[in-house]
C-alpha cells in the first residue's frame, strides 16, 4: 500500500522581482481530512496553490503527488493524476447552460477526439453518455439539478460558487484545492459549501481549503496549516494553531 502523503510540498521558493512570495514554505497534508491553509493576506497562499497547479512553477523545492515528484509538470498532467484546483468560474464560457459547462471539464482520453471524429464510435458515445450522467450526479449533489439549463450567466453569485466545486469533481479528482470556496457568499450558503466539502472528505477525497472565514475553517478542518511570509508557520488543530502566540502575531502585525 502506498503510505507517501498524498501532497507533500518541501521548501519551495518562489520570488517575483525582490519579493519572496514564498520563502521555504512546506507541509504535508493527510489522505481524507479537509486541512485548512491560513495565514495573513499576502502569505503566498494563492501562489502555494498556482506552484501545487502547476500554474506557476517554484524556483526551487520539491513538491510530490501520491508519492511522485510533479513540480515540473504542466497544469493538466497535474490535473490528469487527479490533483485538481478550483477557480473563479471560468469567464470563458459564459454562453453554456450549467450541464454544458460541467460537460466541458468531464475527464478526456488521450487521443479521444480523433477517435471519434474518424470512427463515430459507439465507445465515443459511451463515453459520452457516462459524462453527461456524471455531470447531472454532480448537479444533483450540489442540489444544482433544477438549474442544468440555466445560462451559467444567470446563476447567483452563490450558484456559481457551488457550480465551480462541480466543475472541480467532474475532472475525478482524489485531491481538490479550494482558494476561497465560500468568499462573498451568505452565511447559508457558505454552511452549504462547509457541508459539501465534509461530506467529499468522508467519501475518502483530501481537500486543502484556503479561506479567512475562521468559522467555517474551525467547522469543517481537522488541521490547519498555518503561513506567513512565504513561510510555513504552523501546523496544528484548530485550537492548537489559535491559540499560538507566533500565529497571533503573524496575524496582528504579520501584514506587509
Ligand atoms: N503574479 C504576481 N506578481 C507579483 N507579485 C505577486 C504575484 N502574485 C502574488 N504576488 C505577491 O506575492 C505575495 C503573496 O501573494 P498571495 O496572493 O500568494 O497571498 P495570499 O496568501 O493568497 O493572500 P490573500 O489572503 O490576500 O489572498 C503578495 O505580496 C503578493 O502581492
Ligand atoms: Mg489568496
Amino acid at each position: 500500500m502506498n503510505t507517501a502523503p498524498p501532497l507533500l510540498a518541501e521548501n519551495v521558493h518562489l520570488a517575483f522581482g525582490g519579493l519572496k512570495a514564498l520563502d521555504g514554505a512546506g507541509f504535508s497534508v493527510r489522505r481524507g481530512l479537509v486541512t485548512g491553509l491560513i495565514g495573513p493576506n499576502g502569505a503566498g497562499k494563492t501562489t502555494m496553490f498556482n506552484v501545487l497547479s502547476g500554474l506557476m512553477r517554484c524556483q526551487s523545492g520539491r513538491i510530490s503527488f501520491m508519492g511522485e515528484r510533479i513540480e515540473r509538470e504542466r497544469p493538466h498532467r497535474i490535473a490528469r493524476r487527479g490533483l485538481v484546483r478550483s477557480f473563479q468560474i471560468a469567464r470563458g464560457f459564459p454562453r453554456l447552460t450549467v450541464f454544458e459547462h460541467l460537460m466541458v471539464y468531464g475527464p478526456r482520453q488521450p487521443g479521444e477526439r480523433l477517435g471519434a471524429a474518424i470512427l463515430g464510435s459507439a465507445a465515443a458515445r459511451r463515453r459520452e453518455a457516462e459524462l453527461a450522467e456524471r455531470a447531472l450526479a454532480v448537479a444533483a449533489r450540489l442540489r444544482l439539478s433544477h438549474l442544468v439549463d440555466s445560462q451559467v450567466t444567470a446563476l447567483s453569485g452563490g450558484q456559481k460558487k457551488l457550480l465551480e466545486i462541480g466543475r472541480a469533481l467532474m475532472a475525478e479528482p482524489r485531491m481538490i484545492l479550494f482558494d476561497e470556496p465560500a468568499a462573498g457568499v451568505n452565511p447559508t450558503l457558505a454552511e452549504e459549501i462547509g457541508d459539501q466539502l465534509l461530506s467529499l472528505a468522508r467519501e475518502g477525497l483530501t481537500i486543502l481549503i484556503v479561506e479567512h472565514d475562521m468559522a467555517l475553517i474551525e467547522r469543517i478542518c481537522q488541521r490547519v496549516i498555518v503561513m506567513a511570509q512565504g513561510r510555513t508557520l504552523m501546523e496544528g488543530s484548530f485550537d492548537e494553531v489559535r491559540a499560538d502566540p507566533a500565529v497571533q502575531d503573524a496575524y496582528l502585525g504579520g501584514r506587509r
